[in-house]
């Protein structure tokens, strides 16, 4: 497929507008921001209270960061309402996400908010080559859970056709869009290759599948599975990203015609990119964690929100809004192995360098004494199972060892399993890393 470059016209004024006046909307609406949830949220108040700065502090962007940052934390001991700006007449909506630990996070939405989110994620679908009157296939999960609804609000938003299918039901999602015909998919790109692989099952080939473009998202994936998912659905693959504490999907996403990384929507998130350890704000284009700050929300403002996410800030390009890197990992998801930072994306990657093997891989990290030592288990692609001689496939594994040891600097074992021998999920996040170590005490 062409990419479908926007047309003049097509877009909102903001995402072609001067960085001058991006940057005066965006402290004229943190300013409001900041003060909203001053007034409005009493533990951050509290936490601004103790640091001694005040909204009024607030003359700059450079200033935002004076403010307290605020985590993950403060939404568990605030759990379930304590951060709501509104009294609860005013909320339309509620959304939760599943913590990995404890209990879960839940955020709030007005009216106003729902409808900034729906503006947002049709933004992102027009961003991804999607215009009116295209079918799009949700198949995130509906629920608590923030993709499907927010995928579908926003493709009835930009004037498409929205089929939500939700997760799961692999053989039904494969005939349905047989059947139907959509041009756009919206998924997790780990389901994408489940639903790929019942594709390849039936002996359908991509060309005689409808879709267009995947829109994908919510758990890292590199280029390596990019292409992977291209080459198996005949599609331009596009990345979404988005956390249900700053609203849900689409608080960045790629551009079609440039496909270098989700362009934020700046006009409603500010980035910033902190050090990690020390809290301190880093220049563009260095790595460390994604810091996000709501810039309309009414209901569940968010002041410096640490997401855990690694990634780096990006020059515009497609847009006038600053872009993200390729989310490395999350700082929770890294493994330490033998003094070694290691994230499964990594692996991934250098699992993807093989044309013989599949997408689907876990890591298992198992302690022996003091010894962590680290699995890796992989797939051959479907032709190739149950085909190749033991030494080929032990040829394999050896390869990819000696990749992830040069590359990444790791020592691994690697077990080379046959086509479909490690579970998919279908519904939600893929579980890549099944951490057997003993609790630490
Ligand atoms: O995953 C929202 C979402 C739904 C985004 C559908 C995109 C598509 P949470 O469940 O709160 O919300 O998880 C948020 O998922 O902090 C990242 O670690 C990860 N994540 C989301 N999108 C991406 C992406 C949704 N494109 C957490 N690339 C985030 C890498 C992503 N990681």
């Amino acid at each position: 497929m062409t990419a479908k470059k926007p047309l003049p016209g097509e877009l909102d004024p903001i995402e072609t507008a001067s960085r001058d006046e991006i940057s005066a909307l965006q402290l004229d609406r943190l300013k409001w921001s900041v003060r909203h949830t001053y007034d409005n949220v009493a533990p951050y108040r509290a936490k601004c209270e103790a640091k001694g700065v005040h909204p009024e502090d607030l003359k700059c962007l450079a200033d935002l960061g004076k403010f307290p940052f605020m985590t993950k934390l403060d939404l568990r001991d605030n759990y379930p309402f304590g951060l709501f700006a509104v009294p609860r007449t005013k909320l339309a909506r509620l959304h939760a996400s599943s913590g990995t630990t404890g209990k879960s996070v839940v955020v709030g939405y007005t009216k106003n908010d729902i409808d900034n989110w729906a503006n947002v994620v049709a933004r992102s679908i027009r961003a991804a080559g999607g215009r009116a009157g295209d079918m799009v296939h949700v198949a995130y999960g509906y629920g608590m859970f923030t993709g499907g609804l927010g995928a579908h609000y926003g493709a009835e938003r930009l004037g498409c056709v929205a089929v939500p299918m939700s997760g799961g039901q692999t053989e039904k999602q494969v005939q349905q869009i047989m059947d139907f015909k959509p041009e756009i998919i919206m998924v997790t790109p780990s389901y994408s290759l489940v639903i790929a692989e019942e594709f390849e099952r039936l002996g359908i080939k991509p060309d005689e599948i409808s879709l267009n473009v995947g829109i994908f998202g919510a758990e890292p994936w590199g280029e390596g599975m990019r292409h992977e998912i291209e080459k198996k659905l005949g599609i331009d693959a596009i990345d979404i990203y988005g956390l249900t504490e700053v609203m849900g999907p689409g608080v960045a996403c790629e551009c079609i015609e440039t496909k270098d990384g989700p362009v934020i929507w700046e006009d409603h998130f500010y980035p910033e990119i902190i050090d990690p350890e020390t809290g301190e704000v880093l220049p563009d284009g260095e790595e460390g964690e994604l810091v996000f700050t709501s810039l309309t929300k009414e209901a569940f403002p968010v002041i410096r929100y640490r997401t855990r996410d690694l990634t780096r800030l990006l020059a515009p390009t497609a847009r006038s809004f600053r872009r993200i890197g390729k989310i490395t990992g999350r700082s929770d998801d890294m493994l330490i192995i033998r003094g070694v930072n290691v994230f499964p994306t990594q692996i991934e990657e250098q699992i993807l360098r093989d044309a013989r093997l599949a997408g689907n891989y876990q890591v298992v990290v198992t302690r022996d004494g003091h010894m962590d030592n680290l699995e890796v288990r992989c797939e051959l692609q479907r032709e190739l199972s149950g085909k190749l001689p033991p030494a080929e496939i032990q040829q394999i594994g050896k390869e990819l060892q000696h990749r992830i040891k040069t590359i990444i600097g790791v020592s691994t074992m690697i077990t080379v399993m046959e086509f479909e021998a490690i579970p998919r999920t279908q519904v939600g996040k893929a579980k890549r890393v099944l951490d057997e170590r003993p609790t630490q005490n």
